[in-house]
């Protein structure tokens, strides 16, 4: 079984891929590709805080892995003015973790906690009058004796990131001022993010290879990055070193990607839901098992994308292969789904 670390199209981040954020990161939100919703709805909350001399209100970001919301953490900062401290809610295990963080701020600073969903309770507790009220309530003592302290903290911007919107608590969620779903990249989107990417890089790329990596790159700048340089070697080593489209489609057809971006394990998920499972419904713990992998592995890295392509549906009696599922594998699609297909004709 092959592990999504491992695999070339995952959209979490690899040990591969610090050297090219680093690099690759874009530092503005002009330089920031897409998102126009996010970004017009950041512009306005930025421009009217610097107006008024005030920090940010708290911002969170929620969306798949790999579509920016680490790089619009840094961006804010920058466009602040600000310092950007980060950690992460599994990092934070204790309230006292917190504490000492939120006590070391600077005045205008911006604090990333990324995972926000992964905060235990008792933590969440202590940042709930730090984010509105920029106080830290600590109880000295136990027992009858107990007293509440009150610590004013310096103004502060609390940027959240996570990939399950359902998972962060309402009182949490209730407290961001500001709001913004992150949506999966438009093709022609990741072409400019591949040709910018390819510019910094100095690597020779035609607009219609870009393209075809864009393609395949599953909305995901991240992997469309990744995916950049490995076509980058192969065009190296098999060519001139320059990318052009029938370049990007050998190499990322050598590396098993296919045109819609998806890779063997996506193949071997609606596979064996077709062949073990009639195509569903299943539930998604059984289509787990019988693939070898977490649930929750599945339900946050391999779905989203498949449901986004109209793949795989999910229904209250379990997880269903579409009639666009069995065309792109090339099974013969079974009476009922063509009859419910709309798109009958295409067969
Ligand atoms: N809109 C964008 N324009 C250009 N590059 C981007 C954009 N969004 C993301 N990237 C690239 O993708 C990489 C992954 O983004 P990141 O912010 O780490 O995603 P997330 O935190 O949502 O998982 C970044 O290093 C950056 O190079
Ligand atoms: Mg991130």
């Amino acid at each position: 079984m092959i592990r999504d670390e491992e695999r070339i199209v995952t959209a979490k981040k690899k040990e591969e891929d610090r050297e090219l954020d680093r690099t690759l990161r874009p530092r503005y939100l002009d330089e920031f590709i897409g998102q126009e919703k996010v970004k017009e709805q950041l512009r306005i909350f930025i421009a009217a805080a610097t107006h008024r001399r005030e920090t940010l209100d708290h911002v969170l970001l929620y969306g798949p892995p790999g579509l920016g919301k680490t790089t619009l953490a840094h961006i804010i900062a920058n466009e602040m003015g600000a310092s950007l401290r980060l950690t992460s809610g599994p990092a934070i295990e204790r309230p006292g973790d917190l504490a000492a963080i939120l006590t070391n701020l600077q005045p205008g600073d911006v604090l990333f906690i990324d995972e926000i969903h992964r905060l235990s309770r008792s933590v969440e507790e202590i940042l709930y009058p730090a984010m509105e009220d920029f106080a830290l309530d600590i109880i000295i003592g136990k027992g009858p004796s107990a007293r509440s302290l009150r610590l004013e903290l310096p103004p502060f911007t609390l940027v959240g990131a996570t990939t399950r919107a359902g998972a962060v608590s309402s009182p949490l969620r209730d407290r961001f001022g500001v709001v913004c779903r992150m949506e999966y990249y438009r093709a022609e989107e990741l072409c400019q993010i591949i040709m910018r990417a390819a510019r910094i890089l100095g690597v020779v790329i035609e607009e219609e290879g870009a393209m075809e990596i864009a393609r395949r790159s599953r909305g995901t700048p991240r992997v469309a990055n990744r995916l950049l340089k490995r076509v980058r070697d192969f065009a190296q080593v098999k060519g001139d070193g320059r990318i052009t489209a029938e370049v990007a489609d050998r190499a990322l057809t050598m590396l098993e990607v296919d045109e819609l971006g998806l890779d063997e394990v996506d193949r071997l998920l609606l596979r064996t839901l077709i062949e073990k499972f009639a195509g569903g419904p299943v539930g998604v713990d059984t289509l787990a098992a019988a693939i070898s992998e977490e649930t929750e592995t599945i339900e946050d890295v391999y779905e989203p994308y498949l449901l986004q392509l109209g793949l795989l549906q999910r229904t209250p009696r379990g997880r269903v292969a579409t009639w666009q599922a069995y065309r792109h594998l090339g099974y013969p699609c079974p009476t009922g789904r063509a009859a419910a297909g709309e798109q009958k004709e295409l067969w």
